[in-house]
């Protein structure tokens, strides 16, 4: 039996139609909250055939509440550890840590307990750092913990540290580090809130620059790790990198929309965020761009993929194919 948290979220709902279509036995933990509709609508884009949403074994289980997560894990031999608090709101930190941190720490506890044989985590490209005097990123860079790192970051980094725990108790594990993940479904949270942002007008771009990936791909390398014979490794997975300027512009003529043309420079976002913070401090709304999100839209970093290609020999789908298939599937919506 196959275990996946995180079922009910944007990499989640696609790596469980995957599997359903593969008609493997999974079982997906999902909160009281969790919008099944959603992922409904993900199996619809692959499949009409409504038993294979059905095959998945639903049980109601939060990553922080381990008696009902020590009923998911029965006769589990295979985890997909992907549900996360993923948020850039500082009042959030704490609450992510525990999501992130302890959450991870109950799934590998639970994954020796019950001797699973692989697990799969969904880490982020957050975690990895630039090497001094190099200019691409890949797997060997190490963490700098004396850094200024953001709250994601330092839960995800977190989460990997407990992942490898798993694997000094004999679990088999693999760490996937995707970075901006595009795919369809999920239109107000994540890339799929760009969508939805572009399609309301919206004027700006930065010509910041990461790395891209569709959901497709991740959740196929997901799949093919799990598959294969590799153990105690981590893979960026990045198709392309490029800048927000040019996949604001995709997005924007996918959906048949006026391209941004206003570049946003460092110190408007500066300006932008200390106002926002302001209004959020009078009126306790949420922030809608914070210090960390301000600064990293101008970031220009790239990311190296290569280990992941000569591991399972793979090629990515360019950003531009992945973002004209998420439009076809927003202007459908
Ligand atoms: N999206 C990206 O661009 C991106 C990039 C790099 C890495 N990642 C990583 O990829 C993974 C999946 O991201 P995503 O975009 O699919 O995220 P998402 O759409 O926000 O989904 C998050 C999932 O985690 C679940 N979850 C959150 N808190 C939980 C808890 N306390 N107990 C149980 N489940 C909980 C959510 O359940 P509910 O439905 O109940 O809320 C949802 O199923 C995450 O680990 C994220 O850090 C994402």
């Amino acid at each position: 039996m196959i275990l996946v948290t995180g079922g009910t979220g944007l990499v989640g709902a696609h790596l469980l139609c995957r599997l359903a279509m593969q008609k493997k036995r999974v079982r997906a933990i999902h909160r009281a909250s969790s919008d099944l509709t959603a992922v409904k609508r993900i199996f619809s884009y692959y499949t009409d055939d409504d038993s294979l949403f059905e095959s998945v074994d639903w049980v109601e289980a939060d990553v922080m509440d381990v008696p009902a997560l020590e009923e998911a894990f029965n006769q589990v031999s295979h985890v997909y550890h992907v549900a996360a608090m993923v948020s850039f709101n500082p009042k959030d930190y704490r609450t992510m840590r525990a999501v992130n941190i302890e959450g991870t720490a109950n799934i590998v506890n639970l994954c020796v307990a019950n001797k699973v044989e692989k697990l799969c985590y969904v880490s982020s490209i957050a975690t990895i750092e630039k090497k001094v005097g190099e200019s691409v990123i890949d797997e060997s860079g190490e963490w700098d913990a004396e850094k200024n790192n953001y709250g994601y970051a330092i839960s995800k980094y977190g989460a990997e540290m407990e992942v490898w725990r798993a694997s000094q108790e004999g679990v088999g594990v693999v760490i996937v580090n995707p970075g901006v993940i595009i795919g369809g479904g999920f239109w107000n949270s994540g890339s799929g809130e760009m969508f939805r942002t572009i399609a309301k007008g919206l004027p700006f771009y930065s010509n910041g620059v990461t790395g891209f990936v569709g959901v497709n791909d991740v959740v196929k390398i997901m799949m093919g790790l799990m598959e294969s014979s590799i153990v105690a490794e981590r893979f960026i997975l990045v198709s392309e990198n490029v800048s927000f300027k040019q996949v604001f512009s995709e997005i924007a003529a996918g959906i048949h929309k006026k391209k941004p043309s206003i570049e946003v420079l460092p110190f408007m976002s500066a300006i932008a965020w200390r106002m926002n913070w302001l209004w959020c401090a009078l009126t306790g709304k949420k922030p809608v761009l914070t210090k960390q999100t301000a600064s990293s839209i101008h970031n220009k970093h790239q990311y190296s993929s290569q280990k992941i290609k000569e591991a399972l020999g793979i090629e990515f789908q360019s950003v531009n194919a992945v973002i004209s298939e998420v439009s076809i599937q927003f202007n459908k919506k």
